[in-house]
C-alpha cells in the first residue's frame, strides 16, 4: 500500500462567538443548498458526509481523514465512549477531539441506534447529553426514540411523542452546545409532519431524519423520498437537515435535491469489511470485478485481482479508502451540480442506477393530469415511459401539496440552455416552476374563445424565421393568438426568447413532434386561453407566408390569401415590441396588465443591431428596463425600480398572507430592512440576514426584489437569494445581492 503522504493540513480556526451554531447558505438550487455551519472547530461546508468513526475500530485514522481527505467533520458514538472506561476516561480528561486525534467538527450520536439494534440502553436522557457536553463535542444528539418502518401507526406515534417529550430536558442539559433534534415517525406522513413541527419548535441546531436505516437497507427508496417530502417543508429552513445513517453515494443527488444537507455513514467501512464497493452506480462485489468502476487514487497501483489476493485486514483498509474516495467524489459532483443549478438533472441520471430508485424518482416527478381528459384518451395519446407511473400515482393525492412546495422554491430561469435528457426533462422542478409562472400570470388579449396558430417544427430563435410572418398576420388576422411549440410546452410568441423554453439543447426531432389538438387545447386552457380553432403551421416549410395564408384560408379564418401591404410594418413592429415588454413585465415582474401598460404605453425603445429592444426609455427620457439576451429576462434600472415602486400602494404584506392566488399582479416582491441597514443598502451593499423585518410572501430566490426602509422608502433593488420563508429566519449570510446604488441617483 502506498505510504500516506506526510502533508499536514492546518487545524481549523474557531468561529466568532456570535456565529457559533449558525448556518448560512451560499448557493442554492431549489431546496438543495451549499451551506456553512459555524463551530468552535471550524466551518463545516454542506452538503457533507460525516464518516462514522467507531472509537474501538478505527479503519481509517481520523487524522488521516482530516489531512488527506479534507474531511471537515465526523461522527462518533458517545454511548460507546461512555460504556468503555478507557475511552471515557480519555474523553473526559482530554476531550473527544484528543481521543480521536481529529481537529475538525465532531458530532456524536446518543445510543438510540444501539437501543434499536440491541434493545434498551442503560443511559439516561439528560445523562447522555451532559456527557457529550463534558467531552467537548461540537454537535451532540439527544436520546430520541427510534421509529421502525414496521411499527404500527400507534407505536410510531409513541416514538414521536416520547422524542418530543425529551426535547426540553435534553436542551437544558446541553447548556448551549449545538444539539441534534431527530425527526421520527416511521412511514407515516402525518407523523413525520407532526414530529418535524413539534421538534422545530425547540431550539435545536440541526434536525436529523431518523429511523431510515432499515428503509434504506430494504431499498425502500420510495418510502425514503416520501419521508423527505413529508418532513423537510415543515422544518425551520435555517437549520441543516441530516440523513441519519445514510452514506450510499447512489442516493446523494436525489436526497440533496430534496433538501438534505448532511449525511453520515459507516457504509464505507462496513461494506469494505464485506468485500463490497460503493459507487454512484450502485454496489459491486470485489469478486465480480476485472476493472475499477471508479478509478480513485488509492487503487491506481492495484487491480481488483491483486486486491483479492491481499490479507483480510489490508484488503478491508484499502477498500474502505476506496469507498470513502468514491463517496467524496460523488458528493463533490453533487455540490458542483447545485452550483450549476442541475441537481435534479443529476438525480434523474442517478435514478437509472437501481430499479427502486427509478421507481422513487418517477413517483416523485410524475404528476397525474390535472383535468378532465379520460385515461382512455390519454393512453392513446401518451406513449412515453412515464404513462405507467402516471397511472400509479394517486390522482390529486395528498402529496401534491408537498411537491408543489418543492416546485415553488425553484428559480425558473437559468443562464444557459436546458439539456434534454429524455421525457424526464419536462418534469424537472424548475421547468414546472417556469410553466406554472406562465400559466398563472400570462393572459391572452381576449378572454373570449380565440383562434390560435401554433408555430411548430423548428428550434428557436424563432424571431429570425417568423417575425415578418407574425407581423403580417397581425395585420391580416389581428385577433389570432400566435404561440410557439417548444419541447417544454407552448409559449406565447411575445415570449419567444424566454429561458428555459427557448433554449433547449436537444435533437431537432424534438421540435417536429406531431401535435395533438386535444392535448393542445388542454394546455391552452391552463394558459387561460379558450381556443376556438387551433391551427398548426410547420415553420420548416420554404414559403412560410404562403403556407400560413393557405392554412388560414383553408380553415376559414381568412376569406382570401394574405395580400402583402408592408406600409403598416413599422407600427406593427412597434406594437409587437410593446407586447413583448408588457408580457415580460406581467410574467416575470408580476405586474398587472394595467400597471404594465402604464409603464410601457408612453415608452420609447433603443433598438440594438439585431433589431431587438436594447433599452426601454420612459416618457422623461430615462432608461428603466433592458431585456436580457442571455435568458430573455428583464433587468431593471434604479429608475425602473422607482417606477415600479410607485405603482405599489402597500408596503410589504408579510408572510402571513397565505392565499397564493391573491399574490398575482401585486408587483415585484418587496423586502423591508431594519433602520441600521439602510445607509449601507443605499450605497449598494448587500442585504444580510438578521436585518430583515418583513417581506412579501411571493419573494423567491433568484428573482428581482425591491428593498425598502421601514418607512416605506425605496432604498434599492437586487436579486434575492432566499424565499419569504427564509428571509427573516436565517441569521447569517447574504439575503439579497443588491444591484442598485441610490447614494447618487436620486434623493
Ligand atoms: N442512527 C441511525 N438512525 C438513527 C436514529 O433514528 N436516531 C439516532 N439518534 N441515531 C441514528
Amino acid at each position: 500500500m502506498p505510504a500516506w503522504s506526510d502533508d499536514k493540513r492546518d487545524d481549523p480556526q474557531p468561529c466568532r462567538d456570535a456565529d457559533q451554531g449558525k448556518f448560512e447558505t451560499i448557493v442554492r438550487d431549489g431546496r438543495a443548498r451549499i451551506g456553512r455551519i459555524h463551530t468552535q472547530h471550524g466551518v463545516l461546508e454542506t452538503p457533507a458526509l460525516l464518516p462514522v468513526i467507531n472509537p474501538n475500530i478505527r479503519t481509517i485514522e481520523p487524522r488521516e481523514m482530516w489531512d488527506r481527505y479534507g474531511i471537515q467533520g465526523l461522527i462518533t458514538n458517545s454511548y460507546i465512549i461512555w460504556k468503555h472506561d478507557d475511552l471515557k476516561q480519555h474523553a473526559v480528561t482530554k476531550g473527544v477531539h484528543d481521543l480521536l486525534n481529529f481537529p475538525g467538527v465532531v458530532m456524536t450520536d446518543s445510543g438510540t441506534f444501539q437501543s434499536y439494534m440491541y434493545g434498551d440502553v442503560e443511559v439516561g436522557v439528560e445523562e447522555i447529553v451532559e456527557f457529550q457536553r463534558l467531552i467537548g463535542v461540537d454537535i451532540a444528539t439527544m436520546l430520541d426514540v427510534f421509529s421502525r418502518p414496521d411499527m404500527t401507526e400507534e407505536e410510531a406515534k409513541k416514538a414521536v411523542q416520547a422524542t418530543i417529550d425529551r426535547s426540553q430536558a435534553s436542551l437544558d442539559s446541553a447548556q448551549g452546545v449545538m444539539l441534534n433534534g431527530p425527526i421520527q415517525g416511521g412511514i407515516y406522513r402525518q407523523l413525520r409532519k407532526t414530529s418535524a413541527e413539534g421538534m422545530g419548535c425547540f431550539d435545536f441546531s440541526i434536525h436529523p431524519i431518523g429511523g431510515i436505516v432499515p428503509i434504506m437497507e430494504q431499498h425502500r427508496y420510495k418510502d425514503l423520498v416520501k419521508i423527505m417530502l413529508a418532513t423537510i417543508g415543515e422544518l425551520p429552513p435555517e437549520r441543516p437537515r441530516h440523513m441519519f445513517g445514510c452514506g450510499h453515494p447512489m442516493l446523494f443527488a436525489m436526497l440533496i435535491a430534496l433538501g438534505a444537507d448532511l449525511f453520515d455513514s459507516a457504509a464505507y467501512a462496513l461494506f469494505a469489511r464485506d468485500d463490497r464497493l460503493l459507487s454512484p452506480q450502485g454496489t459491486y462485489r470485489i469478486r465480480d470485478l476485472k476493472e475499477w468502476p471508479e478509478l480513485v487514487p488509492c487503487v491506481v497501483n492495484y487491480t481488483p485481482e491483486t486486491v483479492r489476493e491481499l490479507g483480510k485486514e489490508e484488503r478491508t483498509k484499502l477498500l474502505s479508502r476506496y469507498n470513502l474516495e468514491v463517496t467524496l467524489a460523488e458528493l463533490s459532483r453533487c455540490k458542483q451540480a447545485v452550483h450549476e443549478g442541475t441537481i435534479w438533472q443529476l438525480a434523474e441520471q442517478r435514478s437509472h442506477q437501481h430499479p427502486a430508485l427509478r421507481e422513487a424518482f418517477l413517483w416523485l416527478t410524475t404528476r397525474p393530469f390535472p383535468t378532465g381528459l379520460s385515461s382512455d384518451v390519454l393512453d392513446d395519446l401518451i406513449l412515453d415511459d412515464r404513462s405507467a407511473a402516471r397511472e400509479l400515482h394517486p390522482s390529486g393525492g395528498i402529496w401534491e401539496d408537498d411537491w408543489s412546495k418543492i416546485v415553488a422554491m425553484q428559480t425558473p430561469r437559468r443562464k444557459k440552455g436546458e439539456r434534454w435528457g429524455g421525457e424526464d426533462t419536462r418534469s424537472r422542478p424548475h421547468i414546472l416552476a417556469a410553466r406554472k409562472q406562465l400559466q398563472k400570470r400570462w393572459r391572452p388579449r381576449s378572454s373570449e374563445p380565440t383562434d390560435v396558430l401554433i408555430l411548430n417544427g423548428k428550434p428557436g430563435p424563432w424571431r429570425q424565421r417568423c417575425d415578418l410572418l407574425v407581423l403580417r398576420l397581425a395585420h391580416a388576422a389581428p385577433d389570432l393568438e400566435v404561440l410557439v411549440q417548444t419541447p417544454l410546452g407552448l409559449i406565447p410568441y411575445s415570449l419567444e426568447d424566454l429561458n428555459p423554453f427557448a433554449q433547449v439543447d436537444g435533437p431537432t426531432w424534438l421540435w417536429k413532434r406531431r401535435l395533438n389538438t386535444l392535448l393542445l387545447r388542454e394546455e391552452l386552457h391552463r394558459m387561460n386561453l379558450e381556443a376556438d380553432r387551433i391551427l398548426i403551421l410547420d415553420i420548416g416549410q420554404e414559403s412560410l407566408l404562403q403556407a400560413a395564408s393557405n392554412l388560414l384560408v383553408k380553415h376559414g379564418l381568412l376569406e382570401e390569401p394574405i395580400h402583402v401591404d408592408d406600409t403598416q410594418l413599422p407600427q406593427l413592429r412597434d406594437a409587437l415590441r410593446r407586447r413583448q415588454i408588457l408580457d415580460k413585465l406581467v410574467v416575470l415582474s408580476n405586474l398587472t396588465y394595467e400597471n404594465a401598460a402604464l409603464l410601457v404605453h408612453s415608452c420609447s425603445f433603443v433598438i440594438g443591431g439585431t433589431g431587438r429592444v436594447k433599452n426601454v426609455i420612459d416618457k422623461d427620457g430615462k432608461h428603466i428596463l433592458s431585456p436580457r439576451l442571455t435568458d430573455g429576462g428583464l433587468s431593471i434600472t434604479d429608475l425602473g425600480a422607482k417606477a415600479m415602486h410607485q405603482q405599489r400602494s402597500t408596503v410589504a404584506s408579510g408572510t402571513d398572507e397565505k392565499d397564493a392566488s391573491s399574490w398575482t399582479g401585486k408587483g415585484l416582491p418587496q423586502l423591508v430592512v431594519e433602520e441600521d441597514a439602510v445607509e449601507f443598502i443605499l450605497r449598494g451593499r448587500n442585504v444580510f440576514h438578521g436585518f430583515i423585518s418583513s417581506c412579501d410572501p411571493w419573494l423567491k430566490a433568484g428573482q428581482t426584489c425591491l428593498i425598502l426602509s421601514k418607512k416605506g422608502k425605496l432604498i434599492g433593488h437586487g436579486i434575492s437569494r432566499c424565499d419569504a420563508n427564509e428571509a427573516t429566519r436565517f441569521k447569517k449570510g447574504i439575503a439579497v445581492r443588491t444591484r442598485s446604488d441610490f447614494s447618487k441617483s436620486f434623493e
